[in-house]
C-alpha cells in the first residue's frame, strides 16, 4: 500500500491508526535510525535503500506492507509496484489531497518535525500533478482522501 501526499497530509497518522507498527515502512523512521533526525535529507538515499529492502523482504513473505513516504515521484511508485507484482501482490494507492492550508497548519503545530513552508508548497503543487497520473498507473485500487473529515472516518478491512 502506498500512502501518497505532501508533508502534513496525515499519512503517518493514518498508518498508525490502521496498521501495526511492523506493517509500516517509513522513510522518516529510517532517516531517524541513520542520523537521529527524521528530517536529515542527507540520509535520504540510504533511508530509501533500507525502505526498498524492507518492502521487498516483507512482500516476499506476503505480509501487508505500507510505504509511509510522500511517494510523489512516479519512478519510486513504479519500483514499489514492480516489487509487489514480482510476488503477485496487488498495490493499493491511498492519496491525500487536502487544501494546502491544512498541510501548513499541521506542519506549523506538529510536535515532531516541522517541514519548511516552501517545501510543502512544492509538494502540494506536485501532488496535483501526481494525482492526475495515478489513474494511468497500475493499482488494484486508488483511494483519494479529499476532505479532512474523511481521513478519520476511513475503515480498513482486510480481505
Ligand atoms: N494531524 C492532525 N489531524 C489529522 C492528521 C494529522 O491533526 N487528521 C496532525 C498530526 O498529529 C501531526 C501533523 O498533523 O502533528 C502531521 O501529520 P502526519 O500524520 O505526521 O503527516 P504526514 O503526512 O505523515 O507528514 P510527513 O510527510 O511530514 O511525514
Ligand atoms: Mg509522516
Amino acid at each position: 500500500m502506498l500512502l501518497i501526499g505532501p508533508s502534513g497530509a496525515g499519512k503517518s497518522t493514518f498508518a498508525e491508526t490502521h496498521f501495526k507498527p511492523t506493517e509500516i515502512v517509513s522513510s522518516d523512521d529510517m532517516r531517524a535510525m541513520l542520523s537521529d533526525d527524521a528530517g536529515d535529507q542527507s540520509a535520504s538515499s540510504e533511508a530509501f535503500a533500507i525502505v526498498a529492502m524492507l518492502v521487498k523482504g516483507r512482500l516476499r513473505r506476503r505480509l501487508v506492507t505500507v510505504v509511509d513516504a510522500t511517494n510523489l515521484h512516479a519512478p519510486a511508485r513504479l519500483g514499489y509496484r514492480r516489487a509487489a507484482s514480482r510476488y503477485g501482490i496487488p498495490t493499493i494507492a491511498i492519496a491525500f489531497d487536502l487544501p494546502v492550508s491544512v498541510y501548513h497548519e499541521r506542519n506549523a503545530t506538529r510536535p515532531d518535525r516541522i517541514v519548511g513552508e516552501l517545501v510543502v508548497e512544492d509538494q502540494a503543487r506536485r501532488m496535483a500533478h501526481e494525482l492526475a497520473r495515478l489513474k494511468d498507473e497500475d493499482y488494484a485500487a486508488v483511494y483519494v482522501i479529499g476532505e479532512v473529515d474523511l481521513a478519520s472516518n476511513v475503515t480498513v478491512e482486510r480481505a
